[in-house]
């Protein structure tokens, strides 16, 4: 058996507990352990004779006659402060308000005088507000607290005589909702009740036999389940009465856009439309103010960009059937093209942190860098547009509501180094559909060619909030899966502080979506201010991996997978914390502020240094360079033994073709007989040499003084440069061609 749901160590407050269903409350509370404040002004059922002490003592007195621990509390709900006063002078903590005190002012609409309109409206919702704040910065500081809003039918449906009283009553219910979403983050919850039971309220209006058989007791375990500390539930109404109880929620038709971009928007367009605009079949059922927002919004973009369609399907036709998917898997969207020069490889590298304080950086800065390279990652942002520009099509049967798509993971892999600028074609074709339930996943595959080569293949996984649960699949052989990282701890960690123009910076590469960078419209999609983009933080990690575990070196990232989990605010520190297991880095990203999670399940493939040098290079073929380097390594056999006492320093020479390296070499003078291999250095290089094939070969052929070289930025050295001289000995003794 489940073990009881207990209250002990927990206040609570009743109100309007001397009868009735408060009453109920207050005993149920009490015999689980909780200490109780009944309160109750006595009166009458309409607010009107004097307050009699007795009803809440009675009850108190019940209470601990069974043993258990209350006290009474006689005032109005309108001094909220002298409710709570009392809890915590007799038990030094609230926990729980139950708000329960009511009376009722029946009459029809035109006979209620103002008095009665406020008294309802005062005692009901004036009340429970007064309570509620009272009881407020005490849950926020103990980052604990419940409570229950009473709310009735006749606010919910209306019913005749009751227009102040169910006025009031739905009001509560807007009061719950928004206490919900203010309260959640410091674990306090709130929840509304529309109970049906036989009380001196309902004497007038249910036969006696009604009255008995509706006992308060079959309302009691509702509110007492709702406020226990292990009750998820936040925000949601209730209808209960006679030992049923079930959750209310709002429906919104699929309904019907009735305006054309640039035409007036008209009320006989309205009438055309209405049957689709009242249609519920297939309808959706906003559950925050931004799904109920974020739609709308979807809509305004979908007027501009379709240059006004008319109507979303209604239910005729569409169908909640998952073999509808079937007609979307394998659906190609027109090609598109994604061009964009040295000025856009620059903006993104800066909108994903690059930074000219880290020299590393620099040759994703500079387009006169002799190793001038795109960032990797840049390849999802030439692939984005039917994501960003939101040109998924329609599916008869599948309703997808494009303003409650969410970026749920990306994936990347790289054919070849993006070219410094270019003009991508890009192919993409829908491979999948998930039903997650909760939403439906899209699996977006694009292939983007540079002629006819293939660049890079980008999977976006999209979500769509609130369009599943219609018994589709939840898995897919066609998704790239997430991996989670390995239970130990990261071999490495780097963090970054990100700016407060992050997301002002990062917008300027295609998303321009305003929610990161308008405050007004992020607040409506309930965020504290603009938000990052998702693609920025993967950029910023993706970054992190390679300088840590990839030499910084744009050859050899192959591949990149993450999942998006949370948010980040511009001006946050991210730290990527990675793992290395042979070739894959698996990584995760966190807010260091806050310690959440931003990027899960990620990982990045590298190739192995091997690899590198056999990959086919995009422009100009074989290097001239590497028979340079195969004719060192042959001379070196014979006098290497001499050369390496004279010259003792290990080389590392990055040879870049059409903008992006190409090859590495080492001309290791330092051990043995010395050796030269490709790739970069096994152990530390002491000098590290960035040219053109081109170049290279005009130092060689004595052409290119490798000091003007070096000084008009065609030849880049770091480390110990002096070093060179002796290299230059090195390359006339033994090269000359
Ligand atoms: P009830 O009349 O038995 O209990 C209400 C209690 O509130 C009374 O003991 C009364 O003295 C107290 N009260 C009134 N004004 C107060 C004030 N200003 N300060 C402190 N206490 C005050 O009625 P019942 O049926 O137990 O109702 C409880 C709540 O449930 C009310 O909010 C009512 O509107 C609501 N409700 C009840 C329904 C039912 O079927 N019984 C249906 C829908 C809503």
């Amino acid at each position: 058996m489940a073990s009881p749901l207990r209250f002990d160590r927990r206040v609570v407050l009743v109100t309007g507990a001397g009868g009735g269903l408060g009453r109920a409350y207050a005993l149920a509370f009490a015999e689980r352990g909780a200490s109780v404040v009944v309160n109750d002004l006595g009166g009458d059922m309409k607010g009107l004779s004097k307050g009699s002490l007795a009803a809440a003592d009675k009850v108190v007195e019940e209470i601990r006659s069974k043993g258990g621990k209350a006290v009474a509390n006689y005032d109005s709900v309108e001094a909220g402060e002298k409710l709570v006063r009392t809890a915590l002078e007799a038990f030094g903590r609230i926990d729980v308000v139950v708000n329960n005190a009511g009376i009722l002012r029946d009459n029809s609409f035109a006979r209620i005088s103002d008095e009665d309109w406020d008294i309802i409206h005062r005692v009901h919702l004036r009340g429970s507000f007064q309570v509620t704040r009272a009881a407020w910065e005490h849950m926020k500081k103990q980052k604990f607290g419940r409570i229950v809003m009473t709310a009735s039918a006749s606010g919910i449906y209306g019913n005749f005589g009751q227009a102040n009283y169910s006025a009031a009553k739905l009001g509560l219910l807007g009061l719950s909702n928004t206490l919900a979403v203010e309260g959640q983050k410091c674990n306090i919850h709130c929840n509304t009740i529309a109970p049906a039971a036989g009380s001196r309220m309902t004497q007038s209006i249910m036969t006696e036999d009604l009255v008995e058989a509706l006992k308060p007791d079959y309302v009691a375990p509702l509110v007492l389940w709702l406020c226990h500390e292990s009750c998820e539930e936040n925000g949601s109404l209730f209808e209960v009465g006679g030992g049923w109880i079930g959750k209310l929620r709002w429906e919104r038709a699929l309904g019907a856009i009735v305006r054309q971009k640039n035409q007036p928007m008209t009320p006989e367009a309205v009438k055309a439309n209405w049957q689709k605009i009242c249609d519920f079949e297939n309808a959706s059922k906003p559950l925050s103010i931004q799904e109920s927002i974020g739609s709308i919004i979807g809509v305004l973009s979908k007027i501009d960009s379709e240059g006004g369609i008319s109507t979303n399907r209604t239910s005729h036709e569409a169908s909640a059937d998952p073999s509808a998917f079937a007609e979307i898997i394998g659906h190609k969207l027109p090609p598109f093209y994604s061009a964009y020069t040295e000025l856009q490889t620059i903006m993104y590298a800066l909108g994903v942190g690059a930074s000219m304080k880290e020299p590393k950086d620099m040759k994703f800065l500079y387009e006169g860098s002799t190793d001038f390279s795109c960032l990797p990652t840049f390849g999802v942002v030439l692939a984005q547009k039917p994501i960003i520009g939101r040109d998924l099509p329609e599916f008869p049967g599948v309703s997808v509501n494009l303003g409650k798509a969410l970026h749920g993971e990306q994936y990347l892999e790289l054919h070849k180094p993006l070219p410094r600028s270019g003009n991508l074609k890009c192919e993409a074709v829908i491979v999948d559909v998930l039903d997650k339930v909760s939403g439906l996943v899209i699996l977006l595959d694009v292939y983007s060619y540079l002629e006819e080569e293939l660049v890079c293949y980008n999977q976006f996984s999209v979500f769509f909030v609130g369009s599943g649960g219609i018994g589709g699949k939840r898995v897919s052989d066609k998704a790239k899966v997430a991996v989670p990282v390995p239970n130990r701890p990261p071999d490495a960690v780097r963090s970054e502080v990100t700016s407060v123009n992050q997301s002002a910076l990062y917008r300027l590469s295609g998303d321009w979506n305003p929610l990161h960078i308008d405050p007004n419209l992020a607040g409506f999609a309930g965020f504290d201010r603009p938000i990052l983009h998702g693609l920025c933080t993967f950029g910023f990690s993706a970054r992190h991996v390679l300088q840590q575990f990839g030499d910084n070196d744009v050859l050899r990232f192959k591949a990149i997978k993450a999942r998006f989990a949370k948010p980040v605010y511009p001006g946050q520190t991210l730290q990527t914390d990675m793992w290395k297991e042979g070739n894959r880095i698996h990584f995760q990203t966190k807010v260091q502020e806050t310690g959440d999670i931003v990027i899960s399940n990620a990982y990045v493939d590298l190739l192995p240094t091997s690899e590198i040098s056999a990959k086919p290079l995009s422009e100009g073929g074989e290097l001239q360079s590497t028979l340079v380097f195969e004719e060192i390594g042959r001379r070196l056999e014979d006098i290497g033994h001499e050369v390496a006492k004279k010259v003792n320093a290990v080389f590392e020479w990055h040879i870049t073709k059409g903008g992006h390296t190409a090859a590495k070499w080492t001309i290791d003078l330092k051990s043995g007989s010395g050796k030269v291999y490709q790739g970069p250095a096994k152990g530390s290089a002491d000098a590290t040499f960035t040219l053109s094939d081109e170049d290279f070969m005009e130092v060689v052929l004595g052409k290119l003084d490798p000091q003007k070289a070096f000084f008009s930025g065609r030849l880049k050295a770091s480390g110990n440069i002096m070093l060179s001289q002796k290299l230059q000995m090195i390359l006339k003794d033994y090269a000359k061609l």
